[in-house]
């Protein structure tokens, strides 16, 4: 593993394991998962995700599948809550660290997706696209990535930034979620399709 990507793995790693006991993400990888915790996981995610694609300035290709599952679900995408407060994302080594925050996720997301099958019947096909990166070639891309990160986060300023990056938008997604938990209004009030 590249001293980059080791450097950010490891000032991520605490936030991290606390990620996947998040109350609102958990039920992903219980066998006794149900619809209603898939859904509210799913619009906490998207939360996430579509503002920090945004502040990347694109859309993002796993939020366009996010966005299906939500509207296989039959929530209307448009009408959801999302996160403010996100870290700044202009400078390379901090774009470059998003990637490795926003992409990396997709390790726990293939993860999860076989409970997720077996509980609720949802596949790359429908209402699991996200869990499944579907139609993405995760692994070409994240490939891709390690070798930039390697190459193009050189000095000690970017790294540091880099690393600042990538806690900070871990930071963001768990207050996101300590948000969510705390106003359950935010998610129980969303309109259906
Ligand atoms: C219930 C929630 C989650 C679970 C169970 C989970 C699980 C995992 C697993 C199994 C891996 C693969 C580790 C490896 O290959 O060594 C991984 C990697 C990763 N996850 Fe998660 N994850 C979760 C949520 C998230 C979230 C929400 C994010 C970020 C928004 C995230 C970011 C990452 C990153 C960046 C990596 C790559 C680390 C590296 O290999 O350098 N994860 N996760």
């Amino acid at each position: 593993m590249g001293p980059v990507r080791q450097e950010l793995r490891e000032a991520t790693q605490e936030i991290h394991d606390r990620l996947d006991r998040a109350a609102l993400l958990r039920p992903l990888v219980e066998p006794t998962v149900t619809a209603e915790q898939y859904r509210t996981a799913l619009v906490a995610l998207h939360g996430f995700h579509a503002p920090a694609e945004a502040r990347m300035g694109g859309q993002g290709e796993r939020v366009a599948l996010l966005r299906a599952d939500l509207a296989d679900l039959g929530l209307d995408p448009d009408r959801l809550p999302v996160a403010d407060e996100l870290p700044a994302l202009e400078a390379e080594p901090a774009r470059l660290a998003a990637r490795y925050v926003l992409d990396g996720s997709a390790h726990g997301g293939r993860a999860m997706l076989p409970n997720i099958t077996r509980a609720l019947g949802f596949d790359a096909a429908r209402g699991a696209r996200f869990l499944a990166s579907a139609g993405v070639d995760a692994q070409a891309q994240w490939k891709v990535l390690l070798a930039r990160l390697e190459a193009e986060i050189a000095t000690p300023e970017e790294r540091a930034l880099a690393r600042g990056t990538a806690v900070g938008l871990f930071a963001a997604l768990e207050r996101w979620l300590a948000r969510l938990e705390r106003d359950p209004a935010l998610y129980e009030g969303v309109p259906a399709r």
